[in-house]
């Protein structure tokens, strides 16, 4: 009788944790989309990763920021094609921040993938060689003056779906109803 109790206490706090998780989510996305016009968190399809992976043009020096990892599966997609390049996240979101670090820590690759809990506004991208970046306009708009003063020549950012206002792309590559866009500073 004690047991079943005690079986029936522990789903009903998981329940309940999986509720304020849910309910914390939801209401993190709304308020970064509706109030911030912030990017929600949508990760890339992964279909797609390989492609975007590919046109990345990694090297064995690289080191490739994504702002707003998610659960960082495009830096995961990216080592898996150039394992000796470094690897930075910055993702302000709890819940798809910790699946980032979990997922890293479970496949092994802490050592080349970092990830950190951070606005990438605030972080010094000048160690990129590339960028990645799935935002929103409104931030593209904002991005665009940080990566001219703060990226050295020649690196490259990838924009998925969204433009840099006011700079022509080197090159846009279309996936299936996705655009890359390519850019060389
Ligand atoms: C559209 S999702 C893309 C996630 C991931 N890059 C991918 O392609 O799968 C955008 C992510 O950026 C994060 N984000 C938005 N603004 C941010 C900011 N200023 N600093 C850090 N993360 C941000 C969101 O929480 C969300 O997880």
């Amino acid at each position: 009788m004690i047991y079943l109790l005690e079986i029936v206490l522990i789903v009903l706090v998981v329940i309940v944790a999986g509720w304020i998780l849910f309910v914390y989510f939801f209401t993190w996305q709304l308020v970064a989309t509706f109030l911030k016009g912030e990017a929600p968190f949508v990760p890339t399809k992964a279909g797609i990763l390989p492609k975007i992976a590919e046109a990345m043009k990694l090297e064995g020096n690289s080191i490739l920021y994504d702002l707003g990892c998610g659960d960082a599966r495009v830096l995961v997609a990216c080592h898996k094609l150039q394992p000796q390049a470094q690897y930075v996240g910055f993702e302000k979101n709890i819940i798809p921040y910790l699946w980032a670090r979990f997922r890293i820590w479970a496949a092994g690759l802490s050592k080349n993938i970092r990830v950190y809990k951070k606005d990438f506004f605030e972080a010094d991208l000048s160690g990129a060689t590339h960028v990645f970046c799935y935002l929103v306009p409104k931030q593209m708009e904002k991005l665009d003056p940080k990566l001219e003063k703060e990226l050295k020549k020649g690196k490259r950012v990838i924009s998925l779906r969204f433009r840099l206002p006011d700079k022509i792309p080197q090159k846009t590559i279309s996936l299936g109803n996705e655009k890359l866009y390519i850019y060389e500073f």
